[in-house]
């Protein structure tokens, strides 16, 4: 029979991605917009977006580029591996070369092709980023979350990593670990990566450690996994959260030559896929790669406004009755409210999901529930960003602060407001006012 436009077509959906709903990130901010667009005022801490601009000299690298309108090799621009590999060897002393890098546009998309490739089961620390999880299970994919707890600031403990090594022998395992972590903002020591290692070591494990919040280390003092696991860890980085170029889509992995078998297998897909990242950001990610005074200097001053609004944050949601750590790294917190489960409930909230329904219902503060990143809905966790202020405007006045000052409360109330007043409205709701 020919189709016609009234014909109705039985479209199935494929089992894998039956239910599957947009990332919950991408969620909060289109409720919020829909909110604001109602006339609300909405404080978006949901979406965790670098709220810096771009370096200028890398915008200005950009410009210079945008005739270039080749297609560039699936693997990336030569230029482009060499830098990120130099980065690495600069940064962190990792010994790479340039044919051990791979370019894809973010490293969410290489994270979800290192899935597909790599025939082994997932395992992930609860809590881990939203993305991780759905990915595997887009692919069909076993995947086992590793417990942690509050007190240990949710970071996986070398015996949980064991303890699913002896439960599952002759299983592959791809374990990913996040530092700083989204969405905890949590970083590890290196005793605690040389243990992890130790252990991935003893069983073969092999590690996706996922770096993109790395030069965000409030105290600049990221250390990579590869250092500890050289053999057995694959790093993914990118532009997006250090360079505040999350919509340029660049993202980098950075594979030991021992598994380079995953690297070639995961461009035989980006070759049947996305063919290779756009031209003129490769060349300008050059530029970012390469790094110089300017960018540190921009770097300095985000990671010293990220750290005092941080802890401002943090100290004062501890006053209102959480439990949170001080972030030491990215921009993310994540408070657990269990200690106010009894008022909680007293206000019929019994679930996160209630919890961050209610919160933006009565107070305008959007962010997400402990659920989107693994933990049972029972509990009171949160995640929130404290992005929603002018990165632009911050950047400059924290260079006109000298650096030996803190940046002060004034500091952050006249320069990330925003912030600074969704955490006194959240604090406040939760003493029921
Ligand atoms: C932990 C984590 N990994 C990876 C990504 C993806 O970054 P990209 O923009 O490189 O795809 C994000 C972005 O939010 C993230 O939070």
């Amino acid at each position: 029979m020919p189709l016609t436009e009234n014909t109705t077509l039985a479209v199935l959906l494929h089992r894998n991605v039956r239910g599957l709903r947009p990332s919950a990130t991408l969620a909060i901010n289109e409720r919020s917009n829909a909110l604001r667009r109602q006339g609300r005022d909405i404080y978006k801490l949901g979406l965790g977006q670098s709220p810096f601009p771009v370096p200028p000299t890398v915008v200005e690298a950009l410009k210079a580029n945008a005739h270039q309108k080749d297609y560039l090799p699936v693997k990336g621009l030569p230029e482009l591996r060499e830098a990120v590999a130099g980065y690495h060897r600069r940064i962190h002393g990792i010994e790479r070369e340039g044919e051990d890098v791979l370019i894809g546009p973010g490293s969410k998309e290489l994270i979800f092709l290192l899935q597909l490739v790599f025939e082994a089961a997932l395992a992930l620390p609860s809590p881990s980023w939203v993305t991780y999880a759905p990915q595997a299970e887009i692919l069909g994919k076993p995947f086992y979350w590793l417990p942690t707890s509050a007190e240990e600031a949710w970071r996986l403990q070398p015996e949980t990593l064991d303890r699913l090594g002896r439960q599952h022998p002759g299983t592959s395992f791809f374990i990913l670990l996040n530092y700083p972590c989204n969405p905890t903002g949590q970083t590890y020591s290196p005793d605690q990566l040389q243990a992890l290692a130790e252990v991935a070591r003893r069983y073969g494990m092999v590690m996706l450690s996922d770096e993109i919040y790395g030069e965000l280390d409030h105290e600049a003092a990221h250390i990579s996994m590869a250092s500890f696991y050289p053999e057995g860890a694959i790093v993914t980085a990118g532009l997006s959260k250090w360079c505040g170029a999350g919509g340029w889509r660049l993202g980098t992995a950075l594979f030991p030559p021992s598994l380079h078998h995953l690297l070639d297998a995961t461009a035989a897909v980006a070759s049947e896929t996305f063919t290779a990242v756009s031209a003129p950001i490769q060349y300008a990610a050059v530029r970012a790669f390469e790094g110089g005074p300017a960018i540190d200097r921009y770097l300095h001053q985000s990671r010293r406004i990220l750290r005092a609004l941080g802890r401002h944050c943090a100290r004062r949601l501890q006053e209102a009755g959480a439990t949170v750590d001080l972030p030491e790294g990215a921009f993310y917190l994540f408070p657990d409210l269990t200690p106010l489960a009894e008022s909680l409930r007293g206000r019929g909230i019994t679930s996160s999901e209630d919890l961050c329904e209610r919160l933006l219902e009565d107070t305008g503060v959007a962010m997400l529930p402990g659920t989107a990143f693994g933990r049972a809905p029972e509990e009171f966790t949160v995640r929130l960003a404290y992005v929603n202020f002018d990165g632009e405007q911050a950047l400059a006045a924290a260079s006109e602060t000298p650096d030996a000052l803190p940046l002060s409360q004034d500091f952050l109330k006249a320069h990330c407001g925003r912030t600074v007043e969704a955490i006194e409205r959240m604090c406040a709701w939760l003493h029921g006012s």
